[in-house]
Formats: structure tokens, C-alpha cells, sequence
């Protein structure tokens, strides 16, 4: 019988020390599948990518909308589709979702996806698979998004958007903390970052930046983005630049070039690389573009991930602007 104790253990012990294991390594994971969809919609991955494609392929920026609009969504009350909810005193119309755009994106997808299976397929699972869809779309890596969000009942406040999300003109400390209170390390922040690789920012965003006699900035980029940045708001404050000087369309690893040449255009990017703790994570992304690929991926996943809303909690809007 002894021998049967041993063979029993053998086999009980290992699996009791992966159950123990897997609960202590991610203690409130979510309940999120790659496969989620194959029974009850199995075109959802294709009816979206070909969505963002169209809308991609018709205007670039739409690709940054759409991440942006992840980002904006995940870090107030999660990733569940809570901004795209329409109604004057929610999170959308929050001053820190000011500028904020592209939403349209989002409903071509959803209603692409409801006329080929109605009612299955959450806001908040399409925008998880738009933000890789049009990362991939302008040559940005790709990465495995798993399924099964369900979609808020209720916008979240202005107040908690305004606290929550990070501002152009916050320096390291604060994006540290505010990526930290979401779960998300120093090197997801620097890596996430990297997505202003892509898009445009408003004069309003970036004037105290250029006008700054003493901040890290190249003088001949701080001179020419004056030019159509007038000191004095609100004249042009809806005017854009490029995030990224070079290649605004593309996603690479450019940002953080600019960086290391002080060309960041937000002070919350050049702060990035300002003699401080995140200066070598930056030069890493420059030295290794594919590693800058692989850990923004990675941070991606993380990031579309907090707090989302699962089983029969929540609900699959039919529109993603209103509450069903
Ligand atoms: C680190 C903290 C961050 C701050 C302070 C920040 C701030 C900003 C600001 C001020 C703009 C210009 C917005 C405008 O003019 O309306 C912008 C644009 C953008 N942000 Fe961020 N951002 C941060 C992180 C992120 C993250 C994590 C992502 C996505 C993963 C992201 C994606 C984008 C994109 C794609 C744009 C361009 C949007 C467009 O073309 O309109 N940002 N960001
Ligand atoms: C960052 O900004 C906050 C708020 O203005 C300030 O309290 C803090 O001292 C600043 N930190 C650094 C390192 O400058
Ligand atoms: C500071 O910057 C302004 C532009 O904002 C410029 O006109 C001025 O000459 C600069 N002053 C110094 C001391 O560099």
C-alpha cells in the first residue's frame, strides 16, 4: 500500500502545487480566453480586423486614434468600454478626454461585427482587437488579444477620468504613480509611451513645453514648432504636430530617438529621458527596436486587461455609444 501512497503523491502533490501556484501568481484573473468567440461568433477577429483596416487604410491617424482610445478607456474604471458611452457629464466630455477622437472607428467595427452575429461580440473586446489591429496596420508588432470583456452599464465620472489618466505636462514621478495605481511597471509606462510613435498632439498640449527657456528641449525643434504655436492661447491651440518628427505614421522606434535628442514634443515624453531612472530603458528601445516591439505588445496585454468586467456581469452593448 505504501507504494500506492507514493504513486498517488507523485501524481497529487505536482498538481496541488500548480493549483496553489497558478491562484498565488495571478490572484484575480480575469476570466478571458483566446477562444472566447470561436463557438458564438467565429468571424469577430476577422469582421474587425477588416474594419480597421478600411479605416485605416483611408486616413493613417485613425490607428492612433484607436490605441489612444484604449488607453483612455482601460485606465478609468477598466477596459470596459466605458468612454465610448455617450451623455454630457461622463467620461468622455472629462477635460482630461479633451481631444480625444475616433470614436467613429470603433462604430464601424461594432456594426460590422453585429450584422454578422447580433448581440455576442462586447464594445470593449472590439476595441481590444481594433488597438492591436491597427498597430499591426502600421507596422507595429502584434500580440495575442484574449476575449470575453463585457461592456459598463455607466460611463464613469469626469472626476475619476481627470484623476486617472496622466497629462503631457506631468513629470516622471506622476506617470509613475499614475501607471503604478493601474498595475502597470515603469518599463509598461516608458514602453507604452512608445505610441506616440504615431499621431498628432495639440498646440495646447505641448505650448508650455516650447516656450520653456529652461527645459531639455533642441533648440531648433523648439523654434520651429513656435512657428505655428503661438505663445499666447487660445490662438492655435488646436494646431497639430507630430508626436514623433520623423515618421508620425509609421510605428517604429523613433520616438525614442527623438528622445535622446531632446525632440520629445510632450514634456511627459522628454521626461522620459531627462537624466533620470528611465533614461536606459529609453536607450534600450533605441539600441533594440525588436525588444521595444515585444515589451509594448506585452504592456499592451497588460494594460487592455485591468479591471475588466466578465461573466454575466456588465452587458454586450448593441451600440457602443449608448447603454443598452
Ligand atoms: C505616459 C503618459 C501619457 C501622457 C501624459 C499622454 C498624453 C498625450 C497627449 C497630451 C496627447 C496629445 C493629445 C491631444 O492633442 O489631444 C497624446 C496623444 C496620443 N497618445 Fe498619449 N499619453 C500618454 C500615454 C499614452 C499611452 C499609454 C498610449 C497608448 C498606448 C498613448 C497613445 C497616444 C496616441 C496614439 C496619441 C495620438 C492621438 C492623435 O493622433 O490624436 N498615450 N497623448
Ligand atoms: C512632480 O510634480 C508634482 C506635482 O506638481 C510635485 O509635487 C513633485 O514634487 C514633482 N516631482 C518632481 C520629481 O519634480
Ligand atoms: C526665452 O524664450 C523666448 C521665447 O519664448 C525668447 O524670446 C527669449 O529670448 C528667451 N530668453 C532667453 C534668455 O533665452
Amino acid at each position: 500500500m505504501g507504494y500506492d501512497k507514493s504513486i498517488i503523491g507523485s501524481i497529487l502533490v505536482p498538481i496541488l502545487i500548480l493549483l496553489v501556484s497558478t491562484n498565488y501568481i495571478m490572484p484575480c484573473e480575469a476570466h478571458l480566453s483566446t477562444t472566447f468567440y470561436d463557438d458564438t461568433c467565429p468571424n469577430a477577429l476577422e469582421t474587425i480586423r477588416s474594419s480597421v483596416s478600411a479605416t485605416v487604410s483611408s486616413n493613417r491617424r485613425m490607428a492612433a486614434l484607436i490605441i489612444r482610445l484604449l488607453f483612455h478607456d482601460c485606465f478609468v474604471q477598466g477596459c470596459d468600454a466605458s468612454l465610448l458611452l455617450d451623455g454630457s457629464a461622463s467620461e468622455k466630455n472629462a477635460a482630461a478626454n479633451n481631444g480625444v477622437i475616433g470614436f467613429e472607428a470603433i462604430d464601424d467595427a461594432k456594426a460590422a461585427v453585429e450584422s454578422v452575429c447580433p448581440g455576442v461580440v462586447s464594445c470593449a473586446d472590439i476595441l481590444a482587437v481594433a488597438a492591436r489591429d491597427a498597430s499591426v496596420q502600421v507596422g507595429g508588432p502584434s500580440w495575442t488579444v484574449r476575449l470575453g470583456r463585457r461592456d459598463s452599464l455607466a460611463p464613469a465620472s469626469a472626476t475619476l477620468a481627470n484623476t486617472n489618466l496622466p497629462r503631457g505636462t506631468n513629470n516622471l514621478s506622476q506617470l509613475i504613480d499614475s501607471f503604478d495605481r493601474q498595475g502597470l511597471s515603469v518599463r509598461d509606462m516608458v514602453a507604452l509611451s512608445g505610441s506616440h510613435t504615431i499621431g498628432q498632439a495639440r498646440c495646447v498640449t505641448f505650448r508650455a513645453r516650447i516656450y520653456d527657456n529652461t527645459s531639455n528641449i533642441d533648440a531648433a525643434f523648439a523654434s520651429n514648432l513656435r512657428s505655428n504655436c503661438p505663445q499666447t492661447a487660445p490662438n492655435g491651440n488646436n494646431n497639430l504636430e507630430p508626436l514623433d518628427l520623423r515618421t508620425p505614421n509609421k510605428f517604429d522606434n523613433h520616438y525614442f530617438k527623438n528622445l535622446v535628442q531632446s525632440k520629445g514634443l510632450l514634456t511627459s515624453d522628454q521626461v522620459l529621458f531627462n537624466g533620470d531612472s528611465t533614461d536606459s530603458i529609453v536607450t534600450e528601445y533605441v539600441d533594440n527596436p525588436s525588444l521595444f516591439d515585444c515589451d509594448f505588445g506585452a504592456a499592451m496585454v497588460r494594460m487592455s486587461e485591468i479591471d475588466v468586467v466578465t461573466g454575466t456581469s456588465g452587458t454586450i452593448r448593441t451600440l457602443c455609444r449608448n447603454a443598452n
